[in-house]
């Protein structure tokens, strides 16, 4: 009798134990799958009006890829933009078809981010003035455009300080710059470019890694210290765009196109402070965190064979990067 009694108490615990977690699993789910429509779905319909963050948008890294498409998609909405690169004709080209296509005015600051500190006084003179709603730090770069081990990266004395300057500095100072002014209007979007490549560590990419998810940890902070005085802070964090970066790998439902992600993500404003940028980004990184979890990606087998990749593609990538080089 005392053993029935016994059975049944413990029956009722397990069962009482897989209720709640089923229960806790179907809220979960239930709650990321309104996240994501929320996101994804209905921001395409209902959008923030960017125009009420200020007059301009900053732009780093704006004449090509991901940040001209920003840039772009900013004056589109009827911002006018400053915009940040090294190379002085790509910037009036840049500047010349967004004052004639969107009828917006523009600024250009020719600079080059891996030279560190001493660069952000000039930057700041030349924005003084400016109302600035909108700050896009998406400049970045990667060591030298194919998969390396951390010692395989060419003149590595020079190219990890350049690496840490532009996508890490790059971000802090800039938020330095034009927070002050925005925390003054009680009104202001600072947007950083993180990447995928950040969720997890990623070996052979293992500073650009590292500095991405310092933009993530940055952000993150930044949005929680200065949400309550108006500002925010969102983080994006993209899978592949075909950009110069990515040797332009040709569209696919994977791969977005620089101006479709641009839209997309600007959509998410105001929905999240943290997001992939667009549905398929969202999905792809959902899919990837269950099949090839980190601790994966850092098991001494999936290096090898990384490694191996990495050796079979590299002459096709060069040449790859050869072209791009040509054309830009
Ligand atoms: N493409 C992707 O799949 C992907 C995925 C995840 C994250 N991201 C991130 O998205 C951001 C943009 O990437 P992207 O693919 O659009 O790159 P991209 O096509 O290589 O464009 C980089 C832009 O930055 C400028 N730039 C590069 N180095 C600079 C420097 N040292 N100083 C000033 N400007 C500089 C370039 O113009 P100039 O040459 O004229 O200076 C260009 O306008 C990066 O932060 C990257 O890490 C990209």
């Amino acid at each position: 009798m005392g053993d029935i009694a016994g059975c049944s108490w413990c029956s009722l615990v397990l069962c009482s134990i897989g209720s709640v977690t089923v229960v806790y699993y179907l809220l979960r789910w239930s709650w990321q799958c309104w996240h994501g429509f929320k996101v994804y779905v209905l921001s395409e319909i209902w959008q923030t009006d960017l125009r009420t963050y200020g007059q301009w948008a900053v732009v780093t890294g704006a004449t090509s890829g991901i940040g001209r498409a920003y840039a772009e998609e900013l004056a589109k909405r009827g911002l006018d933009i400053v915009l940040i690169s090294r190379s002085e004709d790509k910037l009036r080209s840049v500047a010349k078809e967004i004052e004639s296509q969107y009828k917006r005015q523009t600024r250009v600051i020719q600079t080059d981010f891996t030279e560190g500190h001493s660069i952000y006084s000039a930057i700041t003179q030349q924005l003084e003035g400016l109302e600035i709603g909108i700050l896009v730090n998406n400049v970045g770069m990667n060591y030298i455009g194919v998969l390396a081990n951390f010692l395989d990266v060419p003149d590595p004395d020079q190219r990890i300080t350049q690496v840490i300057n532009c996508n890490t500095l790059s971000v802090t100072q800039m938020s330095r710059l034009v927070l002050p002014g925005m925390l003054k209007r009680e009104k202001g979007l600072i947007i950083n470019i993180s990447s995928e490549a950040a969720s997890e560590p990623q070996p052979m990419l293992s500073v650009y890694s590292s500095t991405k998810i310092f933009v993530t940890y940055f952000s993150r902070c930044l949005d929680a210290e200065y949400r309550s005085k108006g500002i925010t802070v969102q983080c994006v964090v993209p899978f592949i765009v075909s950009t110069n970066m990515t040797h332009n790998v040709p569209v696919n439902p994977l791969v977005k196109s620089p101006a479709s992600f641009a839209k997309d993500a600007l959509n998410t404003v105001g929905y999240t402070t943290y997001t992939s940028g667009c549905l398929s980004h969202a999905l792809q990184h959902f899919a990837l965190s269950i099949i090839f979890p980190g601790w994966l990606r850092l098991s001494s087998f999936c290096v090898q064979q990384m490694v191996k990749f990495a050796q079979s593609v590299e002459p096709h990538l060069r040449e790859r990067m050869a072209e791009t080089k040509k054309q830009t």
